[in-house]
């Protein structure tokens, strides 16, 4: 199956912002992209149940054309991991139930594309942290991190993880996800020595003038989501 599973160094780092620019510029592409969610915490109470910022934004990625309850199918609230929220509300998740909200109304031909929680060694259930979810779905893992002090350590050991796991590696993208980095910092130079393959790197996007972090980020992934639709991302 086409598709990508997008982990970060952390939390707030981005995930959702360049998976939701791969998911509007696949769309373009005329894929059939289906965004999934599959666990969130730290859900606010609304109308309807827990409101989950990040299903809606992967919603309006791809015009509405995927069902909410399929982007993101379990929501907790207590902003903690989703295994410790979960507990809070009574309910012990399990990575099969997982795999089965991913896979969910995903045909052959569809390009499905999946945001873990936290980083890759993050609690995602009692039996599983992100990577498990990653290595039962087969997908190639793109790493997007924090573009701030400390992103070179947090960006090559999750590279090893993932290339541990026995993942195809899609891509690292440096996220600049606060403005004002020192000038004198380059982490995409310096991750790219250490990488031996250039990080792509994201400036920050003032939000202030009312379009959204990843629709600014859209026109900057082009070259990712092709290698992606290709499914060709092993060459990465
Ligand atoms: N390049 C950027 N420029 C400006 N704002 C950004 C940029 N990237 C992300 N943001 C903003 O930073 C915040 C955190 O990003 P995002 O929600 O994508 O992180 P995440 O890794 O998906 O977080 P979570 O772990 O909660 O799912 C959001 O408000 C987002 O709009
Ligand atoms: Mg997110």
């Amino acid at each position: 199956m086409r598709g990508v599973f997008i982990t970060g160094s952390d939390t707030g780092v981005g995930k959702t912002a360049i998976g939701a620019a791969l998911a509007w510029r696949l769309s373009r592409e005329g894929l059939v992209v289906r965004p999934r969610k599959p666990v969130e915490s730290g859900c606010v109470d609304r109308e309807g149940g827990a409101h989950s910022g990040d299903r809606e934004t992967y919603h309006a990625a791809v015009d509405g054309r995927e069902p909410l309850a399929r982007i993101g199918h379990y929501r907790f609230r207590a902003p903690l991991s989703p295994e410790r929220a979960a507990a809070l509300e009574g309910r012990a998740l399990r990575l099969d139930e997982l795999v089965a909200a991913c896979r969910e109304g995903v045909d052959a031909p569809d390009f499905l594309l999946v945001e873990g929680a936290g980083g890759f060694y993050s609690p995602l259930t009692a039996d599983a942290l992100n990577a498990d979810l990653a290595v039962a779905l087969g997908l190639p893992v793109l790493v997007v991190s924090a573009d701030r002090l400390g992103a070179i350590h947090q960006t090559l050991l999750t590279v090893e993880a993932v290339i541990g796991r026995g993942l195809a590696l899609a891509g690292v993208v440096l996220n600049q996800t606060a403005p004002g980095a020192d000038p004198g910092m380059d982490n995409g130079a310096d991750v790219a020595r250490w990488l031996g393959r250039d990080p792509l790197v994201i400036r920050h996007h003032d939000e202030a003038n009312g379009t959204p972090a990843w629709r600014a980020i859209a026109p900057f992934v082009t070259k990712i989501a092709a290698t992606l639709a290709a499914g060709s991302a092993h060459e990465w």
